[in-house]
């Protein structure tokens, strides 16, 4: 299950709602730099529970795409925060569209990652993305992957995860991604790019990564995804036990 299930364009700038969204509903954060694996920890734990997803690093990746696709520079903040106001996002079935165009996986490569970080750093761009993400916390639950899920976005998160891993091995996690996909890679390459995005998500002003207060911390680096799940699953076991109840009774 994907956040919103549906191609709903976002409303837009908001304000005035709750900080984190919904006290009444359970969230789980997952924040941490690229290539830890938040990604598929939080599609796997929202399908366990049989919760809302949310893939927040999608958004700035579409934000990058769309941008690139109007000719609108990646430093232009007020250019940018007005598409962000208007993008017509959408995410059904574990697939992000724009406008209805379904990207596939022309987000998810190394030039559109490093585009979402660029665009990201822009404070009203920020602003207006977070009114969207705020209302994806909707019943039964919501999952939450990206930067800043537990410091800004969802700071009343019941549970919040700070998943790191070394450089180097996220950057070969991604180069034996990219080579099972027959793709060019070239690992010092990825290490130096996967160095440059970490230190403009950590260094920028406004939502820098960080862990949150109070975030549980997962070092990945020699734990395997099936490690890490059952890992986090034993604290979302802790916090919401009655949720886990219901899905133990299903
Ligand atoms: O998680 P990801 O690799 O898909 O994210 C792409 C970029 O988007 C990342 O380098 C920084 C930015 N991002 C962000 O600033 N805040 C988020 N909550 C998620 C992603």
């Amino acid at each position: 299950m994907t956040a919103g299930d549906s191609a709903d364009a976002h409303p837009g700038l908001g304000d005035g709602e709750a900080p984190g969204g919904n006290p009444a509903v359970p969230v789980i954060t997952i924040d941490g730099p690229s290539g830890t694996g938040k990604g598929t920890l939080a599609a796997r734990l929202a399908a366990h529970l049989g919760w809302h997803c949310l893939d927040s690093g999608a958004l700035y990746r579409v934000l990058g795409l769309a941008a690139g696709r109007r000719g609108i520079d990646l430093d232009d903040e007020a250019a940018l925060a007005g598409l962000a106001a208007n993008l017509g996002i959408g995410f059904a079935a574990g697939r992000v569209l724009l406008e209805g165009e379904d990207l596939g996986d022309l987000i998810r490569t190394e030039t559109a990652g490093l585009a979402a970080s660029r665009v990201a750093v822009h404070p009203l761009v920020r602003a207006a993305l977070l009114h969207w993400q705020r209302c994806q916390a909707r019943p039964p639950g919501l999952v939450a992957d990206g930067r800043d899920m537990g410091t800004l976005v969802f700071p009343r998160a019941g549970l919040k995860v700070f998943l790191d891993a070394s450089a180097q091995e996220r950057a070969e996690r991604r180069y034996k991604q990219l080579m099972g996909k027959g793709l060019d890679a070239n690992l010092p390459d990825l290490v130096e790019a996967v160095r440059q995005r970490d230190a403009r998500d950590r260094d920028r002003p406004v939502a820098p990564l960080r862990a949150a207060a109070g975030a549980v911390l997962v070092d990945s680096t020699a734990l395997s995804a099936n490690n890490v799940f059952e890992l986090v699953l034993e604290e979302v076991r802790r916090v919401f036990p009655d949720q886990f109840h219901q899905v133990a009774a299903d």
